[in-house]
């Protein structure tokens, strides 16, 4: 599924796609201006995410020199990641639809947006560009443990496609991949690409007494619903990547033979099987709420 460009900002939109919809990069078109772009965000990433993000990322942002000024070049920046995991980068226009999307995981290439964020939306924005898919995404490709779980997730995607339980395994992904919490011995880290591209929400996921943190469970996660547009309620706990891939690297054929039947639950909502990191106030959320009430005239 292409994304409309409501802001005009995406001039990829209008790339020549090959048909695994993987465009040219044409990395010598991008300006001054959205190379400065791109500092700017990685040096405020990274200086707020020094005693956030997991050791395995923070490591791999050296191994694969993203430090370097400018827009990284994905061909270049995939010529480093190859020889650790086997992984490439590969430009694409926008989202694509779900079975490409799997099956370039499923082959170790991961799909990254070629266009920048515009000035307005340097926070948050809803299509990933490329320093959520680049920044966020690859420096996790370099742990072996963690490649080979993305790729199993690629293959289990056909699969969940073909038995129509797309909807589960996605919030598999969005739960771990896009925002996921490790437990370390140094406390709670992230390793979700989404919270690693929003300085806001780096901070609110870790220290915010709002959220719920809950330990992960393969089932309980596949079951939870999740919100697209807002920082999330509940954060998912992973012990390690190993302990991730071990829960996940398994035929999900009979989970989801019951899955389907059994009652979605709520973000916000604890469930009594859970083992609770720390019980979310949920304050965040009820705030907004009162506050767009008051508005209301
Ligand atoms: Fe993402």
């Amino acid at each position: 599924m292409a994304l409309a460009d409501t802001t005009g900002t995406n001039r990829y939109l209008a790339a020549t796609r090959n048909p695994d919809f993987t465009i040219d990069q044409d990395w010598g078109s991008y300006t001054p201006a959205e190379h400065e772009r791109w500092d700017r965000l990685f040096d405020r990433s990274r200086s707020n995410l020094s005693d956030r993000a997991c050791d395995a990322f923070l490591a791999a942002m050296d191994t694969l020199k993203l430090s370097e000024r400018g827009i990284p070049d994905m061909a270049r920046l995939s010529d480093r990641l190859e020889p650790l995991t086997g992984w490439r980068v590969v430009p694409v226009a926008a989202l694509v639809p779900d079975d490409v999307f799997f099956d370039h995981l499923a082959n170790r290439r991961f799909p990254a947006g070629a266009f920048i964020r515009p000035e307005a939306q340097m926070d948050y924005l809803e299509e990933p560009d490329i320093f959520h898919d680049v920044f966020g995404h690859v420096p996790l490709l370099a742990n072996p443990v963690f490649a080979d779980f993305m790729q199993a997730y690629g293959k289990g995607g056909r699969r969940a496609l073909d038995l129509g339980c797309l909807k589960n395994l996605a919030r598999l992904y969005w739960y771990t991949v896009e925002f996921g919490l490790i437990r370390t011995d140094a406390g709670l880290r992230i390793f979700g690409a989404g919270i690693m591209s929003s300085t806001a929400e780096s901070v609110f996921a870790l220290e915010d007494p709002s959220p719920h943190r809950v330990a992960f469970n393969l089932e309980r996660v596949m079951r939870t619903n999740y919100l697209i547009d807002d920082f999330q309620k509940t954060y998912f706990v992973i012990d390690s990547f190993q302990s991730l891939l071990d829960d996940c690297y398994r035929d999900f054929g009979p989970i989801y033979s019951w899955i389907g039947a059994a009652s979605d639950i709520a973000p916000d909502e604890l469930i009594e099987s859970d083992r609770v990191v720390s019980c979310g106030t949920l304050a965040y959320f009820h705030d907004k709420t009162h506050n767009h009430k008051a508005h209301k005239p």
